[in-house]
């Protein structure tokens, strides 16, 4: 069996807390949430929407190996080991502090933050980086990005990890520094920057100016890897001098980005890029479609040349990395009498996702796929201008040659009513009300994009589509 991932006594050290009891399995992992408990985890008792203290005894029940929990809890009959601390977060990010320390000088730690594309970009590095170092890559599960996120994904880093990725998250100012600071990563990219959780910030400024915080927490001579193509790209830059000695590498398809593509072909599965990378010309494909998964691929590679990654043999990965679930899968169906593709982007949304994904949508031939269809649900956090942020959208719809847009939501409805009768689909007030139109209307030949924030419920929608037609195959 390998080492477990900490003694006892490193974690009474890192925590400062107070042993009360013995683990008698070995440390495994950290966790939360007792329903994703694997045997040997430790516990953590976090105060979140419910008291994590109720949960203790069940997670011993589950086979955990110890549990964190406050000075005042009151043991249990079932109990097992319980590491004693003043507040279980606190100590939880000290551990997490006391995991990034013990790397050794030669791992290599990126950062991702940005409005859009952090997971997405998170996993492509995880893959490429697994190409060049198997079995010693860590990574933020999920989209597990924020103040307890970052400290659980740190707590569980094994001590020979080479490479690590934290996704890191925000939804106001001041939250992304302490998180950079415990990372502490030798690259740190900002995806993009956009107007997502208007509802915290008074200016899309602003929230470039909260993105920047993760070039807090960069090591000196670290690497800040920014979008070149883009109105925040000077403040941002500016950001990443102000807070140290810093390398900046811009990316994107501007060919004054310092990671660039030399050549782009937007296919319909798939982009084949031909990039310079700070000088290195490389060449590789992309198996995720879209204009906006080439671009962040260039920020991959620029933060994998900062990390010492040979390129070539990492960005090799990128040609079967299927989309995270709800960014873009696609899937055949077996319509009535033909295929319908189903492009699934029901996780997540913001304008410029939308944007990105109705493009997206408009490149995939009309040759096997004759009909457009736009499945829209609302965008949610955008604060007082949701109304006209879904509005706005209207353009992309019609550019992207949409035939028949099908919308839900109080915040789209105000986008349907924009949109001219011959396109209208249905409009109902839930992802639930409009199924059965949108299964009614559903053919042959059609091309489907479901996409809106994940609690607008689409992804309901997207599971009773398949179960409906039957899937023929996973499509990447
Ligand atoms: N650079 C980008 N610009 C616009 N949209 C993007 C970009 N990168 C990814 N997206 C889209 O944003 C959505 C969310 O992607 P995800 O990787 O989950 O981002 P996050 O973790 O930041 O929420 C997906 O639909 C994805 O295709
Ligand atoms: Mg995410």
């Amino acid at each position: 069996m390998s080492a477990p991932l900490w003694t006892y006594a490193a974690l009474i050290a890192a925590s400062g807390g107070r042993a009360d009891g013995e683990p008698t399995a070995p440390v495994t992992g950290f966790t939360f949430d007792t329903r994703a408990l694997e045997p040997g985890n430790v516990f953590v008792a976090l105060k979140d929407q419910r008291d994590g203290h109720d949960f203790v005894t069940g997670a011993f029940k589950a086979g955990a190996s110890l549990a964190i929990v406050s000075d005042a809890y009151d043991r249990k009959p079932g109990d097992g080991a319980l590491l004693r601390v003043a507040d279980p977060l606190k100590a939880l990010e000290n551990i997490g502090i006391a995991a990034r320390a013990r790397l050794s000088p030669d791992a290599r730690i990126i950062a991702v933050t940005g409005s859009a594309g952090k997971t997405g970009t998170k996993e492509m590095l995880r893959a490429c980086l697994s190409k060049v170092a198997p079995g010693r890559v860590h990574a933020s599960e999920k989209s597990y990005n924020n103040h307890w996120g970052v400290p659980l994904t740190l707590a569980r880093m094994p001590e020979d990890t080479l490479y690590a990725i934290f996704e890191i998250g925000m939804n106001h100012a001041g939250e992304i520094t302490p998180l950079a600071k415990m990372v502490q990563p030798h690259a740190a990219i900002i995806t993009t920057v956009e107007a997502v959780h208007l509802e915290h910030f008074p200016s899309v400024e602003a929230i470039a100016d909260a993105k920047a915080e993760i070039f807090s927490g960069l090591q000196i001579d670290g690497t800040a890897i920014i979008k070149r193509d883009s109105p925040h790209f000077k403040r941002l830059a500016a950001h990443a001098e102000a807070l140290g000695h810093h390398v900046v590498v811009s990316f994107g398809l501007d060919p004054r980005a310092g990671a660039t593509a030399e050549a782009l072909t937007l296919g319909e599965d798939a982009s084949e890029v031909d990039a310079r990378i700070s000088g290195a010309a490389v060449t590789y494909r992309v198996a995720m479609p879209g204009r906006h998964i080439a671009e962040n691929s260039l920020a991959v590679a620029a933060a994998l040349q900062a990390a010492g990654a040979p390129l070539e043999k990492a960005l090799s990965a990128l040609a079967t990395l299927p989309p995270p679930p709800g960014r873009g899968a696609r899937t055949l169906l077996a319509g009535p009498g033909g295929e319908i593709l189903l492009i699934d982007e029901s996780y997540n949304a913001n304008p410029a996702s939308m944007r990105a994904a109705l493009a997206t949508l408009s490149a995939v031939p009309r040759a096997k796929f004759p009909r457009r269809i736009a499945v829209l649900g609302d965008m949610l956090e955008l604060g007082p201008a949701a109304a006209k942020l879904h509005r706005d959208l209207f353009d992309a719809v019609d550019d992207a040659g949409t035939d028949m847009l099908f919308a839900c939501g109080p915040h789209m409805k105000g986008l349907y009513d924009a949109a001219p009768d011959a396109m209208k689909g249905g409009y109902a007030e839930t992802a639930a009300g409009l199924l059965p139109l949108v299964l009614a209307h559903a053919q042959a030949g059609d091309a489907v994009m479901v996409k809106a924030s994940n609690g607008t419920r689409l992804g309901a929608l997207v599971d009773a589509m398949k179960a409906h037609f039957g899937c023929i195959s996973p499509k990447l």
